[in-house]
């Protein structure tokens, strides 16, 4: 931030996420198995004569002179300050996890952005400490509301997994319970593919579903059986069997038309390292793949994953 007409408040942080089973199926009610991370984005805001979100170097100004179709950033930060019936706000917002990659990164963005729109709310208002204490639920709409605008049919998954780490059990009806594992599972994250557009992949499946009604609907109802069936191993500790079920998931989404050959080659790569299982995380079609391993084994999943060209992120 340049102008200093208002105290800067303290970054507010949200987490990206893995999904451990059931993206895709998960739109169409099915639950998700999802790791929520600590890292993903930061954002500050401070009280503005006009709204003005900065991400990186693009400055996205809500002005009555620029219609907001012009740039979904735009749109997508106007329907979050709708939600949070947020007075005029400068912002600005910073990634710290790639965007396109199946990390959550876009719902990251939305939760730390309604958080420090949250916090700046209170400056000026008539009630500052109840402008100040946004419910889960409120920033969790207006997240979605930004989601939506980039996404489309968005589940909330990962919505859900910005608003909280650990290790998530979620569906659209009921949204996201934070599962009592007995340890957290040692998870591997590499880039295997170029980003890609969860909107667009979505809408393929989608269309997919229209043209195969059945074929289509017993994918779905398989990965929402193979994620029951992790949840439970989960819930054990069990991460051996949760990774079985993760390579599983795999193929019912390559099956989906959403896997790539370098996502199925960084998979191939990860379990001849010995690694647990391995599957694409969220919309596919480009991206990351995530590997379950023991602790043990995680710098042999990694280097096996380097001498093949791909870059490993630390998921956290
Ligand atoms: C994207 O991370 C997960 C998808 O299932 C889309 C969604 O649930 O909104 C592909």
């Amino acid at each position: 931030m340049t102008d200093n007409t208002n105290p800067i408040e303290p970054c507010q942080r949200a987490g990206g996420k893995v999904i451990l089973l059931g993206e895709h199926a998960v739109v169409y009610g099915h639950s998700a198995l999802v790791l929520g991370g600590r890292n993903g984005a930061r954002a500050w805001a401070r009280l503005a004569p006009e709204s003005c979100l900065r991400l990186g170097e693009k400055h996205h100004c809500i002005s009555s002179s620029l219609p907001s179709e012009l740039s979904p950033a735009l749109s997508a930060f106007r329907a979050l300050l709708h939600v949070l019936n947020a007075p005029s706000v400068r912002v600005e917002a910073q990634l710290d996890i790639p965007a396109g990659m199946g990390l959550g990164a876009s719902a990251a963005l939305a939760v730390a952005i309604a958080r420090a729109v949250v916090v700046c709310r209170g400056e000026g208002a008539k009630e500052p400490e109840r402008a100040k204490n946004a419910s889960s639920g409120e920033i969790l709409a207006a997240a979605n509301a930004w989601e939506n605008v980039f996404h489309g049919n968005a589940s909330g998954v990962d919505t859900a997994a910005a608003l909280q780490a650990g290790c998530l059990w979620f569906n659209r009806e009921e949204g996201a319970t934070r599962l009592a594992v007995p340890q957290m599972p040692h998870a591997v994250v590499a880039v295997a593919d170029r980003a890609a557009s969860t909107r667009v992949m979505v809408e393929n499946v989608a269309r997919q579903r229209t043209r195969h009604p059945l074929q289509v609907g017993a994918l779905f109802d398989r990965i929402g059986q193979l994620a029951q069936s992790a949840k439970l191993w989960s819930l054990q500790g069990n991460w051996q069997q949760v990774g079985a079920l993760m390579s599983q998931n795999h193929l019912s989404l390559k099956s989906l038309g959403v896997s790539t050959d370098k996502l199925d080659a960084a998979c191939r790569v990860a379990m001849g390292a010995g690694a647990y299982g391995a599957k694409l995380t969220g919309a596919g079609g480009g991206g990351c793949v995530v590997a379950l391993c023991e602790a043990s084994r995680g710098p042999e999943v990694v280097e096996a994953w380097r001498h093949s060209g791909y870059q490993v992120l630390q998921f956290a």
